[in-house]
């Protein structure tokens, strides 16, 4: 028996005794990758299991939090734990406001910018409301407006024929109108990896209607410039609010911290609402530990450039279409003689590889459409490798 075998033998029992299900939960929520955790067991029982699985069926940074962020963090591990974080996270905006250039009150943290979704919509929305979004984006957006608040939703659709570029003539068509309550733009987009620079987008808001908010969620947007984010331009308007993660630009997804920025009247009403204590004291720490070290981000992010074209290179040798993107994914068409998106996803998994089907994601895909995420450069290599055993080649 090879020595190959062995291991995939060894994994496949290990991921089906992690992944014993306990007492199925009902939910009815958005899909969302992270299948991976059902391979390393929820419970956490078998967390070392971790290294034999690749999860890029999630874009969570392919590097670590900054030295400073872990030193932090292990310095102080048990009394961080236990004690009770800054009720407002009074200092996290105080860094916020220090490293992107805007003023305090324009600033609100929360636990991960879902939970920030999740707070605004609701608060602003209701089922008379009508907004937009793009067509394909980020999936929790159609997920709140249509199934938790039950609004309309009109969709702007992309197309594969051009890239899934947002077309700014459509754009500013739409922000015009006057027929919205809310537009929602995530710049770059997931999952195309297509992005609006800041000129551009700015010259299409400069007309938007009082009565229209517009939300943008920069999720990614460190990974092309910092720079080029509308953190300080939303802050300066009365209807554009900006979502910034920290979990995929900062390789903090497992701490859950966001914050919103945007003008004082769209953020003080939101912060009336934010709970005490929102964001945890290790958040707390090392977000602002992450937004004191920007060069070790900007160098890693320059890095992700490099390891995404040699993941398109290798994704287009499997005969994949990749549209080439900016950030730290990458979305491809697979050929009509290859096995579909889902046969391929299940095959990946039984050798411990997680990928993304985006078929939920819009309603202009078929299910020959993937997301793989960026990773380390052995990590990719072994990618590969799997995907080649999977396809035949
Ligand atoms: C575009 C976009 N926005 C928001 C999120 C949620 O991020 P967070 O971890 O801050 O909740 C994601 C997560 O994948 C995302 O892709």
């Amino acid at each position: 028996m090879s020595k190959n075998f062995l291991i995939l033998a060894n994994l496949k029992r290990t991921i089906m005794i992690a992944s014993q299900p306990s007492q199925p939960l009902k939910f009815d929520g958005c899909f969302h990758g992270g299948a991976f955790f059902q391979a390393i067991g929820e419970r956490f029982e078998t967390l070392d299991l971790r290294q034999q699985i690749i999860n890029a069926d999630v874009l969570d940074a392919w590097f670590p939090p900054a030295p400073r962020v872990i030193a932090a963090l292990n310095e102080h591990l048990p009394w961080l734990l236990q004690t009770s974080p800054p009720i407002n996270c009074g200092g996290l905006i105080d860094v916020i406001t220090e490293v992107r250039g805007v003023d305090r009150s324009h600033v609100l943290p929360g636990a991960g910018s879902s939970d920030l979704i999740f707070l605004a919509l609701r608060e602003w929305l209701d089922r008379d409301s009508r907004a937009l979004v793009l067509d394909p984006t980020y999936s929790e957006y159609t997920h709140v407006l249509e199934n938790v608040i039950g609004c309309q939703v009109d969709r702007l659709r992309l197309s594969r024929d051009d890239h899934y570029r947002v077309p700014l003539d459509r754009l500013a068509e739409s922000l015009q109108s006057g027929g919205y309550d809310l537009i929602l733009l995530v710049n770059p987009n997931s999952p195309t990896g297509q992005f609006i620079f800041r000129e551009a987008l700015q010259s299409v808001l400069v007309s938007v209607p009082a009565r229209t908010r517009v939300w943008i969620d920069e999720t990614y947007i460190d990974y092309v410039d910092s720079e080029q984010s509308l953190e300080r331009y939303a802050s300066r308007t009365d209807n554009v609010v900006v979502c910034k993660s920290m979990s995929k630009v900062y390789a903090l997804s497992g701490a859950r911290v966001a914050y919103l920025c945007g003008s004082v009247a769209q953020i003080e009403p939101l912060r009336r609402l934010t709970p005490p204590w929102a964001v945890s004291l290790l958040a707390q720490v090392a977000a602002v530990e992450a937004l004191r070290d920007p060069d070790y981000y900007a160098a890693r992010h320059r890095e992700t450039h490099a390891l995404r074209e040699q993941l398109a290179v290798g994704l287009s040798s499997l005969g994949w279409e990749v549209v080439s993107g900016c950030v730290n994914f990458l979305l491809a068409h697979l050929p009509d003689h290859q096995p579909t998106t889902p046969e391929v996803i299940a095959n990946c998994r039984e050798r411990g590889l997680f990928l993304r089907d985006v078929s939920s994601m819009g309603t202009v895909f078929d299910n020959r459409t993937i997301r793989v995420a960026v990773k380390a450069k052995e990590t990719q290599r072994r990618m590969l490798e799997i995907l080649n055993e999977v396809l035949g080649g």
